[in-house]
């Protein structure tokens, strides 16, 4: 049986001790460099005030976007630090590379108590290939390591493990501590009747969940684009929807492995239907069965929605991640806001994941009322499918 340390572990710690702490800031910005989401920093903050608290000395590091190993200053973690900053009600330094003389200078100057930000990490092409030297250089700013970026557990790179192998005092944060738990729960005790509700463009990247879901699940509910493709595997014609067709095979034998399991499997039984995605002049509903040819799919319908809401409300533990339409283009993105309004009524164990999926939460005002809004997206499906995250593995012992 392996544990996950965390920052009890870690205690206790003697004041002036320098922590790097693995953050996942990778939140959106403005073009102007301003903060649009900040649920990240804000998720941080217990972990981070805790080791303030202990008068630490705080080296944070982080990624933003997906720069290619060079600085691109539309990704400059610099306007991170000011929000976080006026989080914790202190300043925070701001070092203008990741490992370079600026941050050496910067951790050198950090006081007892005190808290740094380095440049975004995958400014340096060390961060994504885990280069023994770029780790090397970032463990040798800390005595201590601590890692509570959930949403980048999934990723096996230098700051994520390369450093926890080369520093002896490890531990999770408290917001790894709390996702683990939470959606381990899904995967171990989960209450039922046990709801999941997938939604999202593609099944791509969703099958190996459904697959590990599949067997603790009382019912499934499918919406979004990858619905079309169950649709199409029941024989509906979908008109002119996205559908991967070289996963239709895939999608019927799902269907049929829940039939055997006992799943009940819900898909939409209407649509929203458009004649043109970006410059529709007519949006209307039609079941499933009446997708007119050149017309696409871009929500789930009224009826549907209503069986989704209901389902919703009857599970006693549940599961979310994806838009049920083109979430990003209203009115495409109403299904999705209603299901999501629908979450508040119910009293079930509800865990959401996924960038939109929050959002339309956060947007119906009832994030606040789930059991837990996990801040991974990529990381939370891969931990439900049942693999093993190399940032959470580098934090375990036996
Ligand atoms: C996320 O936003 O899911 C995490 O920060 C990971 O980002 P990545 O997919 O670019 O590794």
């Amino acid at each position: 049986m392996t544990r996950l340390l965390t920052l009890d572990d870690l205690k206790p710690l003697a004041a002036g001790t320098a922590v790097f702490v693995r953050v996942d800031f990778n939140v959106p910005l403005t073009d102007e460099g301003k903060v649009i989401d900040d649920t990240r920093i804000v998720e941080a903050l217990p972990t981070l005030r805790e080791l303030i608290d202990a008068d630490c000395r705080l080296i944070l590091g982080s990624h933003c976007g997906r720069p290619k190993g060079n600085p691109d200053p539309r990704y400059s973690l610099r306007p991170v630090a000011d929000a976080l900053a006026e989080h914790l009600g202190q300043p925070v330094a701001f070092a203008e590379d990741a490992v370079g003389e600026s941050a050496e200078k910067t951790v050198a100057g950090l006081s007892n108590g005190r808290v740094c930000l380095l440049e975004n990490l995958r400014f340096e092409s060390g961060e994504t290939a885990n280069e023994p030297a770029f780790a090397e250089r970032l463990a040798g700013f800390a005595e201590a390591y601590v890692n509570d970026a959930f949403g980048t557990a999934h990723r096996a790179h230098g700051s994520v493990v390369g450093v926890a192998e080369r520093l002896e005092h490890r531990a999770a944060g408290r917001l790894i501590e709390r996702e683990v738990k939470a959606l381990g729960r899904l995967l171990d005790a989960p209450e039922r009747p046990f709801a999941a509700i997938l939604g999202g463009a593609k099944i791509g990247g969703k099958i190996d969940t459904l697959q590990n879901l599949l067997p603790r699940l009382d019912l499934l509910l499918v919406g979004g684009g990858m619905a079309n493709t169950f649709l199409v595997a029941q024989g509906h014609d979908l008109g002119d929807s996205l559908v991967e067709n070289e996963r239709v095979e895939m999608a019927g034998s799902i269907l049929q492995d829940a039939k055997d399991r006992g799943v009940e499997v819900r898909l939409p039984v209407d649509l929203v239907v458009t004649d043109d995605l970006n410059q529709p002049t007519t949006v209307t509903s039609v079941g499933v069965d009446a997708v007119p040819g050149d017309w696409k799919a871009v929500d789930i319908g009224m009826e549907s929605r209503r069986a989704f809401a209901g389902a919703v409300a009857q599970a006693r533990t549940l599961f979310w991640n994806g838009p049920l339409g083109v979430f990003e283009k209203e009115p495409f993105d109403q299904g999705t806001r209603a299901v999501a309004a629908a979450l508040a009524g119910g009293d079930a164990f509800t865990v959401i994941g996924g960038g939109e999926t929050v959002a339309a939460a956060r947007q119906a005002g009832v994030a606040d009322e789930l059991g837990h809004v996990s801040t991974g997206g990529g990381a939370s499906l891969e931990f439900l499918a049942g693999k093993k995250l190399p940032g959470i593995a580098a934090l375990e012992i036996d």
